[in-house]
């Protein structure tokens, strides 16, 4: 598998879930750490429900099952992230605590290990000079849910080298995903696009043109989309999309990325989508 064998993962949320079990499903040896060691153990037990839902599609065996879990190490020390390759962290959108978080791997992480983050839109190079090795820091976006999303967004700091580009593309590939590079500007390719459109959505509701359910059939069944955009932003989280579009907000000042009240308040309200079981709709 190249010169990436030994795979991070820290944080225990959606994402962090997710990356997981593509990483120890695609062959990798995978680390997961959650700041509580229930946190990290509760992430083998979901990709076990998952393996198990597959072993009753007659998609995957036991065998296979088992080799996947016993690629995965839970823990709650950083320091059991020393010898991995590649660290990928996926914890809270926050860049003070993403870079407080570079610096400790810093610490930690063999000299020639990559860190990267999952971030979905916070500048990559803030996290890269948190650290003493910028030239082996990357983004490596990955979709929700990870193990379904064939897109994984490999993004590239000015500070980054070749190399370690190369290495992200090649991880991403070997963990069957269709990798596209792409600088490192806030929302990077994919939610540049989609939550100026996700936005507009929640300020169609609060305009009263149309009930939440109808905006999402007029999407699924006008534009062929999967699911509609309210029903995406409580799939994303809607604590993560109001980080995104704050960060989309800073970086380029275009009112279509200033949220709406409405996902505001919700959040205050600590109505975050499906994670809490209610936001747009109930779960
Ligand atoms: N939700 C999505 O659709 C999606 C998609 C792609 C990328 N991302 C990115 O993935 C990352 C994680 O998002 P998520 O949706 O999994 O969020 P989540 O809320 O499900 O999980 C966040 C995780 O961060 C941990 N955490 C919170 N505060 C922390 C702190 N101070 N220190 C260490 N850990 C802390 C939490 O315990 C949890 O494990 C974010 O950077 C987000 O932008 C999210």
């Amino acid at each position: 598998m190249g010169d990436i064998n030994t795979v991070g993962i820290v944080g225990s949320g959606i994402m962090g879930s997710g990356l997981v079990e593509v990483a120890a499903r695609s062959g990798f040896e995978v680390v997961v750490r959650s700041r509580s060691k229930q946190g990290a153990d509760a992430v083998v037990a979901g990709v076990t429900k998952n393996l198990d839902k597959q072993i009753a599609k007659g998609k995957l065996d036991e065998a296979e099952r088992d080799a996947v879990l016993a690629r995965i190490t839970a823990t709650d020390h950083l320091g059991h992230l020393a010898g991995c390759d590649l660290v990928i962290e996926s914890i809270v959108e926050d860049l003070a605590t993403k870079r407080e978080l570079f610096a400790e791997l810093e610490q930690i992480v063999k000299a020639d290990g990559i860190l990267a983050t999952n971030t979905s839109t916070l500048p990559v190079v803030e996290m890269a000079v948190a650290t003493q090795r910028p030239d082996r820091v990357c983004g490596i976006h990955f979709f929700n849910p990870a193990p379904m999303m064939k897109l994984v967004e490999v993004v590239r700091p000015l500070t980054a080298s070749d190399d370690t580009i190369k290495s992200a593309m090649a991880f991403a590939t070997a963990c069957g995903k269709d990798a596209i590079e792409v600088t490192d500007r806030a929302g990077f390719v994919v939610n540049a696009l989609l939550f100026p459109y996700l936005n507009n959505a929640v300020r169609m509701l609060e305009q009263g043109t149309a009930s939440k359910e109808d905006i999402d059939t007029a999407m699924q069944g006008g534009c062929n989309f999967p699911m509609g955009p309210l029903a995406l932003l409580d799939l994303v989280g809607l604590d993560t999309s109001l980080s995104i579009l704050d960060a989309l907000y800073a970086e380029f000042g275009d009112p279509n990325y200033a949220a709406v009240p409405t996902l505001r308040r919700l959040v205050a309200a600590g109505h975050l989508g499906r994670k809490t079981k209610q936001g747009f709709y109930q779960y």
